[in-house]
């Protein structure tokens, strides 16, 4: 039985561990949390992410090294042979780092929006006329369901801003009024094969995902999507699911960013597609075939932020498939999520909304 080593023991560990049962592979995870949601799926070795005994520890046990969540430390990566550890560490620093995400989508040709590097008050002060208002400053590093962002409107808000933020590296990025937002979520092997899931549509609510949707009509932003992921597979060599998230304006599609690892808005694929995201991650990195990646039905996944309502239980468990990640409710914490499928798109969004209703009725 082929064993992989996770590094997170988070949410997307525990369905990595749920999809390695189909392949009949075994997951071990890192993680200094003990009460990780992956330990009910499987062994957790309890270390800092950044103590090489814990990462030589887990390379002892296992046959491949993956991640979860892209804060591993790139220097615990940096130490692995190459051929152990997928997505490779050139992927996870870029992914760690806006300024230099936006600068590998620059040199692919990939839209983006307009940005400035953050150094100073006066830079700050500099890219309302560079960028236009309004525009957003963010943490280059370590943000995550918006954290780390604040919407600068006029030269009135830089100076709160400023004080905020400063002790961070920063980025100033022009505000996009897109229409929606979409998500490309794809795998690559080891051989090279790459599989495409169908182009999901994403709602976020002050920075958190809420929403995700399957998406088969719109031909021509699909296409335009996958072009755009494929040059940033092959350019970073990259095995595994990578996700890249892009705002859609008409008929024109501007990147976001992208995420070396499994990711929430593709929930979805775990009943809605032949094969789930989590499946072919861990067949990408074994080099296995990869998973047909069409969905089955039209499908819908709502997160379940600080609370999971009890009306939910009320739902028909074959129709409505509620995941709870076993984690203590948090205000803003992602506690679970819930995917509908249907034979339309009618009948999916009449579940959608019936769930919506639950959640927002109990919040
Ligand atoms: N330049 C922008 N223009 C318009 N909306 C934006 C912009 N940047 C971010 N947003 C909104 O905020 C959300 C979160 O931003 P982003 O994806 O950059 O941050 P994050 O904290 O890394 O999120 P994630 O949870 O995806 O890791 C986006 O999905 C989008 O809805
Ligand atoms: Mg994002």
């Amino acid at each position: 039985m082929k064993k992989i080593g996770i590094i997170g023991a988070g949410q997307l560990g525990q369905m990595l561990g749920i999809g390695a049962k189909n392949i009949g592979a075994e997951c071990i995870f890192l993680d200094p949390n003990p009460n990780s949601p992956a330990a009910s799926i499987g062994s957790i070795l309890h270390y800092d992410f950044d103590d090489l005994a814990g990462i030589k520890k887990l390379c002892s046990m296992v046959d491949v090294i993956t991640y979860e969540f892209e804060n591993v430390p790139v220097i615990a990566i940096n130490k692995l042979d190459k051929d152990f550890v997928h997505p490779n560490s050139k992927s996870l620093e870029i992914a760690q780092d806006r300024l230099k995400e936006k600068r590998l989508f620059e040199s692919l040709n990939i839209p983006i929006a307009k940005y400035k590097e953050i150094n100073s008050l006066n830079n700050l002060n500099d890219a309302g006329s560079e960028i236009g208002y309004p525009f957003i400053l963010k943490t280059r590093r370590f943000g995550y369901d918006g954290k780390g962002q604040i919407v600068i409107n006029s030269k009135h808000d830089t100076h709160d801003a400023w004080s905020k933020l400063k002790d961070h590296k920063l980025i100033a990025e022009q505000m996009i009024l897109f229409d929606y937002e979409v998500s490309a979520i794809g795998a690559r092997n080891i051989s090279g094969d790459i599989a495409n899931y169908p182009v999901t549509q994403n709602t976020h609510k002050h920075g958190i995902l809420r929403t995700s949707i399957t998406t088969d009509k719109n031909n021509t932003i699909t296409k335009k999507v996958y072009e755009l992921h494929s040059k940033l597979i092959k350019k970073l060599d990259y095995v595994g699911i990578l996700a890249l998230e892009l705002f859609v304006v008409g008929d024109n599609i501007i990147a976001n960013e992208f995420a070396p690892r499994v990711h929430n808005s593709g929930h979805w694929t775990i009943e809605g597609a032949a094969t789930s995201q989590f499946e072919n991650h861990l067949r990408a990195i074994l080099d296995l075939k990869l998973g047909d990646t069409s969905f089955t039905k039209y499908t819908g996944m709502e997160n379940l932020i600080s609370n999971i309502p009890d009306d939910l239980m009320n739902l028909n468990p074959k129709e409505y498939f509620i995941h709870q990640y076993g984690k203590t409710a948090r205000e803003g914490r992602k506690l679970g999520h819930v995917t509908v499928t249907a034979a339309t798109e009618e009948g999916r969004l009449e579940k959608l909304k019936k769930v919506q209703k639950i959640i927002y009725s109990s919040s």
